[in-house]
């Protein structure tokens, strides 16, 4: 089974499927799923998030929805706990914040597993805008500074919201 955030469609029994299979089916990009990601889900969950809903919208506005998707998978391509390298971060002060470390990082993974595209590579290297410098050349880059900020708040809203419901129905439970 494989869904987005928010949405009970199957998502290898979709058209979206076609455009990403060979990035999912991918061992290495499976290994993400070996990372926590926004407290309550894993970086691969994430990406999955990132992808449908880039894919969704570009679609609707008619842009490059496949780069769009890929690229969505492939935006947080990287291999640490995001905890450790910011610790390593304040201790040093002298290497690159993590905002704006991380899509170098992915790109360079992403290029060594998979033909990237000048859109995708804009997207996924420009994806942390505004808090980093370079803003997205394409519209595609746009989509994604707002997705990926959408699925991070819905990430860490949406488990909190369900275990706030089951404590709730619980206490129904006992009361009756
Ligand atoms: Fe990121
Ligand atoms: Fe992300």
């Amino acid at each position: 089974m494989l869904h987005a955030i928010g949405s009970k469609k199957e998502l290898t029994e979709l058209e979206y499927y076609a455009h990403v299979a060979d990035i999912l089916e991918n061992e290495l990009v499976q290994e993400l799923k070996n990372y926590r990601h926004h407290i309550s889900t894993n970086r691969f969950q994430h990406c999955v998030n990132v992808s449908y809903y880039n894919y969704l919208i570009c679609r609707f506005f008619r842009l490059d929805a496949t780069s769009a998707a890929r690229a969505g998978l492939l935006h947080d391509l990287y291999y640490y706990d995001t905890k450790d390298y910011r610790r390593d971060y304040r201790r040093s002060g002298c290497i690159r914040s993590h905002n704006a470390h991380h899509p170098h990082v992915a790109l360079c993974n992403a290029c060594e597993l998979f033909s990237v595209n000048a859109i995708e590579e804009d997207i996924i290297t420009k994806h942390m805008w505004p808090l980093t410098k370079s803003r997205p050349q394409y519209k595609e880059g746009y989509v994604i500074v707002i997705v990926d900020k959408y699925c991070a708040a819905l990430e860490v809203i949406v488990p909190k919201m369900r275990m706030a419901m089951r404590k709730l129905r619980r206490k129904k439970k006992a009361a009756a």
